[in-house]
């Protein structure tokens, strides 16, 4: 075989699980094995430079960063939507199409989330990705290709997957950002003092439109495929026929798609939709409703800036105005002060808000919030509200800035703000404040999960110094308990018995617990898996941590400087005496599943799919996500999906729930 056959089915096969992965969220095989493939490639294509062709898959971020972007007309115009609001609005909207297709029957739509991004058209020629702009003016956009070509699931070439790809199609989509990397990204802004953005779609407007394409692939954006632009060479019918042949094609399009018999049927879907929306996890701000025939379409016709046949019928807003009353500065369990503005009580989406976070004095700053403004706030997703910006027009005069103080609210003492840090930090190891918060946090359901230990009793330990530090807990009498405020002796019985169930806990809970900063429940898990035991947990140097995949300088560095504070070891002393022990997390102890390979597919009745993890990890056993040659075990719940076909196909075992329980029963005895 030539060595150009060899790399053009290397291609094609790493094409097909990109596709898999990133489309159809449904990988067939293991992350190694895609990575070895991918290596593979790596590998040949070093040798042939030559060979490398640019929608080759290891074409996603190449070129140097840009001067300017260029200009790129589009073949049609990308037109915008009417907008309905109202029941009444889409009724209406029905009523006027029903007049002009003068039809004695439902018309026929196709109803879509409407995705809250950047829109933006692919180019493909003869299968290659060519062109990639934004909307711009909807006659001429950005060139943003190179930017576009970084995210994973737009295909550098199409798939000929039973009906074969045109030589020219145009399609256009939303580019997006999900919620909890929206929130990701503005966390790692905060601490680096950097600007935060205002939402998802402002965060996926940014990434897309980098002259450094190498930062928009640093950004996990995504891509929903919607419409069309021009197409030669094939031509569809409906709406849906299109979309569901491009998914054919390689294209990723939402699933929560639905044709809608008559305007009713629209309507049940949008209250629908609105139900679920909180539960995305990308934004969306409204449903599209699309007549779905073609040929109708063309019958029914434009209007200049937009097509009579389509409206976009929109969300309430997440967005209200109020006024700020106060600012304060919460300090945290690390003795970080974050500023939080205090707010006249307003609904929005259905939830009372009175708070919103003010992040850090750069963001006080870069958006001059003072007490006494009037302010745009919005919600996304279940996060507390952020202050979208100030309305300077409604100020009299009387607003007062705000400056974090240089003395902690809680303790007095100083108050510094490191260099590099957008933080500003209490810098008193005993603070009440951080006691606190160190405490519940101690306390809480992932860490040792001691029940009954809220916020009130935990003031109160603190205020009356009943405890110095978390480890205290264990030392405190029966009669201290019950002497607490608002405690029953129920109450304080049910306490003692929480604490003492609680001195058996598994190592990675334990980390967690101790509350070193930036070591949230999975990082301690990756640290009770390496190091095992406290002991060497503590003897682990920078150097050894960083070599751990997912774990960076920050983190390695907050684990060394935790374990050097002698004050935080007389605290773990404390507990290890106390009788706080580790549970044998069966990790590198032999037990008859070690080293074997677990799948889990579909509902299972006794557990999350995470305890299921859990449970066969701690047994030595791996969980996996895809099924593969490798895989020992396949668990399959109630609905099982594809992977049991799959699992059958390979001959891996495939257990019950109930099988499963019992194997877990024999290896457990
Ligand atoms: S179809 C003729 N479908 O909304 C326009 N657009 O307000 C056909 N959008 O610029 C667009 N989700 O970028 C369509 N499911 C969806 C959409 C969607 C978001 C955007 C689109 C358009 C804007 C119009």
């Amino acid at each position: 075989m030539s060595i150009e056959t060899i790399l053009g089915e290397l291609r094609n096969k790493i094409r097909y699980h990109n596709y898999r992965y990133h489309v159809l969220d449904d990988p067939d095989i293991s992350d190694a094995d895609y990575d070895k493939l991918f290596r593979e490639l790596q590998k040949l294509e070093s040798d042939h430079p030559d060979l490398i062709t640019p929608d080759s898959p290891t074409q996603r971020v190449g070129a140097k960063p840009l001067s300017d972007f260029n200009s790129i007309s589009h073949t049609v115009p990308m037109l915008s939507l009417d907008n309905g609001f109202s029941e009444n609005d889409i009724i209406e909207f029905d009523a006027r199409l029903q007049k002009l297709v003068n039809l004695d029957a439902p018309i026929e739509y196709i109803t879509e989330p409407k995705f809250d991004g950047l829109a933006v058209e692919l180019v493909y020629i003869d299968g290659v990705f060519s062109i990639g702009s934004t909307r711009g003016d909807g006659f001429i956009g950005e060139d943003v290709t190179q930017n576009l070509k970084t995210i994973k699931s737009v295909p550098l070439h199409l798939l000929d997957n039973l009906i074969p790809y045109p030589p020219r199609l145009e399609v256009r989509g939303e580019v997006i950002l999900g919620i909890t990397e929206f929130e990701e990204l503005n966390k790692q802004r905060a601490r680096s003092g950097e600007p935060l953005f205002a939402n998802p779609r402002n965060a996926a407007a940014g990434s897309l439109r980098q002259l450094d394409a190498r930062i928009t692939a640093s950004r996990p954006l995504d891509l929903f495929c919607h419409s069309a632009g021009q197409i030669e060479g094939h031509s569809f019918t409906t709406h849906t026929q299109f979309l569901d042949t491009i998914v054919k094609w390689g294209l990723k399009v939402n699933n929560l798609r639905k044709v809608c018999m008559g305007i009713q049927e629209v309507l049940d879907f949008y209250n629908h939709l609105l139900t679920i929306r909180d539960t995305l996890s990308y934004e969306i701000d409204g449903m599209v409703i699309k007549v779905n025939d073609l040929r109708m379409r063309e019958k029914i016709g434009m209007k200049t800036r937009s097509p009579r046949w389509a409206i976009a019928y929109k969300f309430p807003a997440k967005q209200e105005v109020t006024q700020i009353t106060d600012i304060l500065s919460q300090v945290g369990r690390t003795g970080t002060l974050t500023p939080v503005a205090i707010m006249k009580p307003v609904r929005i989406g259905g939830v009372e808000v009175s708070r919103a976070t003010l992040h850090n004095q750069d963001e006080i700053d870069r958006k001059d919030v003072r007490i006494g403004d009037w302010v745009l706030i919005q919600r996304a997703g279940d996060v507390i509200p952020d202050i979208v910006k100030v309305l300077t027009e409604r100020r009299t005069g009387h607003e007062r800035p705000y400056a974090i103080p240089d003395k902690c609210p809680i303790c007095n003492s100083h108050v510094v703000r490191l260099p590099n840090e957008a933080a500003h930090r209490c810098t008193n190891i005993s603070c009440p404040a951080q006691l606190k918060e160190s405490i519940k946090h101690f306390a809480s359901r992932g860490a040792m999960d001691i029940e009954g230990i809220g916020t009130k009793i935990v003031d109160q330990l603190v205020d009356t110094k009943l405890v110095s530090d978390y480890a205290d807990l264990y030392f405190l009498s029966k009669a201290q308990w019950s002497g607490l405020d608002r405690l029953a002796e129920k109450s304080a019985e049910n306490i003692m018995q929480a604490l003492q169930k609680s001195k058996t806990i598994p190592l990675e809970r334990f980390i967690y617990a101790l509350g070193i900063r930036f070591v949230g429940e999975h990082v301690a898990r990756l640290l009770a898996k390496r190091y095992k035991s406290l002991k060497t947990l503590k003897q682990a140097t920078y150097d050894d941590l960083i070599t751990i995949y997912e774990i960076g300088p920050q983190v390695a560095q907050s684990v060394v400087q935790f374990f050097n504070e002698k004050r935080n070891w007389t605290t773990i002393e404390k507990l290890l005496r106390a009788g706080v022990t580790f549970e044998e997390t069966a990790t590198g102890t032999d037990t008859a599943l070690s080293g074997k390979t677990f799948v889990f597919t579909g509902t299972l009745l006794n557990y999350t799919r995470d305890e299921a993890k859990q449970l066969v990890e701690q047994l030595g056993a791996h969980a996996a996500s895809s099924v593969s040659k490798h895989t020992d075990y396949l668990v399959a719940g109630e609905s099982p999906g594809s992977k049991a076909e799959k699992a059958k196909e390979l001959g891996v075992t495939i257990l019950t729930e109930d099988q499963f329980i019992s194997l877990l029963d024999s290896i457990q005895r």
